[in-house]
């Protein structure tokens, strides 16, 4: 058996205080996320992961990439026929979770979603390159496939019906928005005595703010 028992490292780097915390949950989000996108360590500043609960009533994550944010919520696009799609259909909650290693931090959030108007996939479908649009028409997202094979297949059939053509979005593409109900910021500390500061969104539309236990 591998023993990993001596892997551990100090976390130093910064601490999260109530005194210095934002009122609202979004802008902690947007000063944390900008210090992500500044820090040449994080290689992805905007992979989340999203887990959703399967069928079976266990937990499925994978990575995805965040696209938008506002006061009203976190956006991500994806294939609403994938395995997240089906989970999200018969149960619409869902945890976002970033972790940037080198900034000691993580934030997770608890969501319910929302598939974003039709006029808004648009936006961002449009706004890809023509590669990827084709990718989303070729690729049956989590369905099981014979082989590699399939997807050229397919993808030169996709060039072919839609050369010299716009690509339309497939109406089972499109975008989710997280609209969180709470969210916890962590700070990694020495000694394991991580700040821990979450918001919690009250019934009257506020947010209250406790400290966990790390
Ligand atoms: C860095 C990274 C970014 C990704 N971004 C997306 C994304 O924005 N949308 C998406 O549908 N899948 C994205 N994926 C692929 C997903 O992790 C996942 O494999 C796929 O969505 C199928 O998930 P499902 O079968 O659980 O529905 C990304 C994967 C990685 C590693």
């Amino acid at each position: 058996m591998e023993n990993l028992h001596n892997i551990r490292k100090v976390y130093q780097k910064s601490e999260l205080v109530e005194d210095q915390v934002k009122e609202s949950p979004f802008e902690m989000f947007k000063l944390w996320l900008d210090d992500a996108k500044n820090d040449a360590d994080v290689a992805e500043f905007t992979a989340m992961n999203v887990s959703t609960i399967d069928e079976d009533a266990c937990p499925r994550t994978r990575v995805i990439l965040l696209k938008e944010f506002s006061e009203e919520g976190f956006v991500f696009y994806t294939n609403y026929n994938s395995k997240k799609g089906i989970s999200i259909a018969s149960n619409p909650k869902a945890c976002l979770h970033f972790f940037w290693p080198s900034q000691e931090r993580q934030i997770t959030i608890k969501a319910v979603l929302e598939k974003t108007s039709a006029a808004e996939s648009d936006l961002y479908f449009y706004s890809r390159p023509r590669g990827s649009q084709l990718g989303a028409i070729v690729s049956p997202q989590s369905s099981v496939i014979p082989g590699r094979d399939f997807l050229r297949e397919r993808l030169e059939e996709v060039e072919k019906k839609f050369e010299d053509k716009k690509i339309q979005r497939p109406p089972y593409w499109g975008g989710y928005m997280a609209k969180p109900y709470e969210i916890e910021f962590w700070q990694g500390r020495p000694n394991r005595l991580h700040d821990r500061l979450v918001y919690y969104r009250t019934e009257e539309g506020d947010w209250r703010i406790e400290r966990l236990a790390p």
